[in-house]
């Protein structure tokens, strides 16, 4: 799975049979029984982590003590999303946890390059999520260094917001500009995503899905997985 990831990512510029790559968001999960639900997306490609701080954004869900026992019960890479301030310490746990992708917000401000450095020199890939309100202009100087850019089409904080299709001309943008630099990052998009949608958002530019109520929600999640890969799909 993880030699998937970074083979995929050395050819992200062409078309993969395995995108795009779908990543349920374990805060739609039912916490009451996490091994059950973690079994019903064991088709997914990645295991989709928030982690809030109540600080950056206005909500408390988990941290490193949910992810190492999440981790003992699935075999899917973890990608861990970082909604928190002053994140050096929680970067240190989740890599000593062998999360995969560890990907920090671009508005908690600090410094993102050290950050972003940190994580990539202990072996995970990095990424910067960016709010709806941010463009993609301001995130220019960070996209030499990170392997994944994390396109927020809701308000961080809640899953369950409706997607904002106002962000679809970023993602083209951050398309545009890894082809034509020859650079090579995900581009992952978290908010709203379902099987209505999944087409025109793969089409814009973004290889892996993040979906949070649209998968754990379903009655059938894997079937949910598989129309939103195959939706999506349908626009390469
Ligand atoms: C929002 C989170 C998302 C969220 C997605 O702050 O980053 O990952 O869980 O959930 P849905 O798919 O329900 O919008
Ligand atoms: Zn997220």
């Amino acid at each position: 799975m993880v030699a998937r990831l970074t083979n995929l990512l050395s050819n992200i510029n062409q078309t993969d049979p395995a995108k795009p790559l779908i990543a349920p968001s374990l805060l739609s999960a039912d916490f009451t029984d996490l091994r059950s639900d973690l079994k019903r997306v064991a088709s997914a490609d990645l295991l989709h982590l928030d982690i809030m701080d109540g600080v950056f954004v206005p909500n408390i869900s988990f941290g490193p003590l949910v992810v190492e026992a999440v981790a003992k019960v699935t075999d899917l890479p973890l990608d861990a999303h970082l909604m928190v301030q002053n994140p050096e310490i929680m970067i240190r746990e989740l890599t000593a946890l062998k999360v995969q992708a560890i990907t920090i917000s671009f508005e908690a401000g600090g410094h993102l390059h050290r950050h972003i450095m940190q994580i990539k020199n202990s072996g995970a890939l990095a990424g910067i999520a960016l709010n709806p309100g941010t463009s993609f202009e301001s995130a220019v100087a960070l996209l030499p260094f990170v392997d994944l850019v994390l396109v927020m089409s809701v308000n961080p904080g809640f899953g369950g917001q409706s997607f904002i299709p106002e962000v679809l001309p970023k993602i083209r943008m951050l398309d545009e500009y890894r082809k034509e630099h020859d650079k090579r990052f995900f581009i992952s998009v978290d908010g709203g995503v379902n099987e209505k949608n999944a087409g025109v958002i793969v089409q814009a530019g973004a290889d892996i899905l993040v979906s949070g109520s649209a998968i754990f929600g379903h009655s059938n999640p894997a079937g949910a997985i598989e129309n939103i890969k195959k939706n999506g799909r349908s626009r390469l």
